[in-house]
């Protein structure tokens, strides 16, 4: 499915009658099931008032990495960076928090509610180099409209 497909789709999961969490993990489920490189789909968002994220939703294998420092690993550095990290090749990272063995790109795409930095949407794949700045805008899209649903 295309990501011109998959937008309105996004739409409509998120304004779901049901629990927010629900949405979340209903939008995570269509993002991995329809986009074959997309082995891990989650949200992670700031806990509380401390300085670490927390996964609030998923699609993929659990992960031990439920709580991450900010700083730690590729979603620790974007909750302190603000910018996109697109990573091709993990094994090139010193800063990196292995959740399986077969992953071998991710992607990290901030969300902003208000101009701040609140959480993001964080995919593990198991291809290699398989991001390209498509995959940016359309998590960029999606993470506004989660933004929209959350406030
Ligand atoms: N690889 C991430 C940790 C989260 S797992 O991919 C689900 C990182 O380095 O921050």
């Amino acid at each position: 499915m295309t990501f011109e497909e998959l937008r309105p789709q996004v739409e409509t999961i998120l304004q779901r009658d049901t629990a927010i969490d629900a949405r979340l993990t209903g939008v995570c489920e269509l993002l991995k099931k329809n986009i074959p490189y997309y082995d891990w789909v989650g949200f992670y968002f700031k806990n509380g008032d401390k300085d670490e994220l927390k996964l609030r939703a998923f699609a993929g294998e659990p992960t031990d990495h439920v709580i991450i420092p900010f700083g730690k690993g590729i979603c620790g550095q974007v909750a302190v960076s603000d910018q996109n990290f697109v990573v091709a090749d993990v094994k090139a990272q010193d800063n990196y928090i292995a959740c399986s063995i077969y992953v071998k790109a991710e992607i990290v795409i901030p969300l902003f509610v208000n101009g701040k930095n609140i959480g993001q949407i964080d995919i593990d794949s198991h291809m290699a180099d398989p991001f390209t700045e498509e995959d940016e805008r359309f998590l960029e899209f999606v993470n506004a409209r989660v933004a929209e649903v959350l406030v």
